[in-house]
């Protein structure tokens, strides 16, 4: 298991135990994390999983991928260096402890 934290758009911390090779947005999905639509279902096109990384496994993230650079443009909520999309990313030993802050809308 891999320990990841989400917070929410209201502030609510959600700490889960995340099984290796689900997506984030998977496991937030189904733990109902408040915040995340995920309207395509995780296949990178839609935006709505929007979340911001934090924390020091952020920086052993994968960077994103160019289909996920290029989705990333669409996101509604402000865009910053930290923003990944949660379906993009896979629980993996190496992100123990991240953190991922929803971003404050999705559409
Ligand atoms: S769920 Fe659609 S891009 Fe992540």
């Amino acid at each position: 298991m891999v320990g990841v934290v989400f917070i929410e758009p209201a502030g609510g911390e959600v700490e889960l135990d995340a099984t290796e090779g689900w997506s984030l947005m998977q496991v937030a999905t189904s733990q109902g994390v408040e915040g995340i639509d995920a309207e395509c279902g995780g296949s990178c096109a839609c935006a709505t999983c929007h979340c911001y990384v934090e924390g020091e496994a952020a920086a052993a993230l994968p960077p994103p991928s160019e289909a996920e650079l290029a989705m990333l443009e669409h996101v509604v909520a402000e865009r910053r260096p930290s923003s990944r999309l949660s379906c993009q990313i896979k629980a993996a030993p190496t992100i123990d402890g991240l953190i991922l802050r929803v971003a404050e809308t999705q559409s």
